[in-house]
């Protein structure tokens, strides 16, 4: 039989404990706000050009290594999942809370893709960086610097070819890793994104440009002019069936 003073002790035990699962829970919350927080500051150092573009790639792969990405996903108001094109990843927009409770706004944007047996195609971009956080599964991530534009073309040079395992983050730049495509090495792979776009003043928010590395002409020294596609002849050329 229990008595009063053995019911009080269970008590307090217990609520000692709810005590310090909520406080675990409250600076839990915390560090997710300081991260994007943090994410914040960089964002619009880079959108006004006070922090360098590989500033940024260094700075945000940093944060990548260090993010509660179980955290950050499960605190996040998802959008549905949708697909750009049948042989993109399906992928969805993260939105938070800030301490009030209200939607942050915030300069950047993040994204969880979702990777099958589907690959992303080989692309450029104008008007924006992204890093790419590996949550699970693993990934080929191929990169190509910029080098320049030729009509119909773009100048490229091999960057990266890596192996990437979860916790291992991918970025890009105006101009170095510019172009890259992830091809999924395990069944299903998925990425955490942190995308800024609106860096191109006088251009579009952004711009995706689906380009042909692996049909590139070689002009010598490490140079490639490879052929800008349409994103159907890019699919066909590098969906993984
Ligand atoms: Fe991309």
């Amino acid at each position: 039989m229990l008595h009063r003073r053995d019911l009080l002790g269970a008590f307090t035990a217990y609520a000692l404990l709810a005590e310090l699962s909520s406080a675990h829970a409250a600076r839990r919350a915390r560090s997710i706000r300081s991260w994007l927080d943090r994410q914040d500051a960089l964002a619009r150092g880079l959108a006004s050009g006070t922090l360098d573009s590989e500033v940024w790639r260094r700075e945000v792969e940093a944060l990548g290594s260090e993010a509660d990405v179980e955290r950050l996903i499960a605190e996040a108001l998802p959008s549905p999942s949708a697909r750009a094109f049948p042989t993109d990843p399906a992928r969805r927009i993260l939105r938070y809370r800030d301490a009030e409770g209200r939607p942050r706004t915030q300069p950047f944007a993040v994204l969880l893709f979702e990777f099958e047996r589907t690959s992303v195609i080989p692309h450029a971009h104008r008007g924006m960086q992204s890093a790419h956080l590996v949550v699970h599964g693993a990934l080929r991530a191929r990169t190509y610097d910029r080098l320049g534009e030729a009509p119909g073309a773009l100048l490229l040079r091999p960057a990266g070819d890596r192996r990437l395992e979860p916790g291992h983050v991918s970025s890009i730049g105006p101009g170095r890793e510019n172009v890259h495509w992830f091809v999924p090495l395990t069944p299903r792979a998925a990425t955490f994104d942190v995308i800024v776009t609106g860096l191109d003043p006088d251009g579009p928010e952004y711009q995706v440009q689906p380009v042909d590395p692996l049909g590139a002409t070689d002009l010598g020294e490490g140079r490639l002019r490879a052929p800008l596609l349409g994103f159907e002849e890019s699919a066909r050329r590098y969906a993984i069936r």
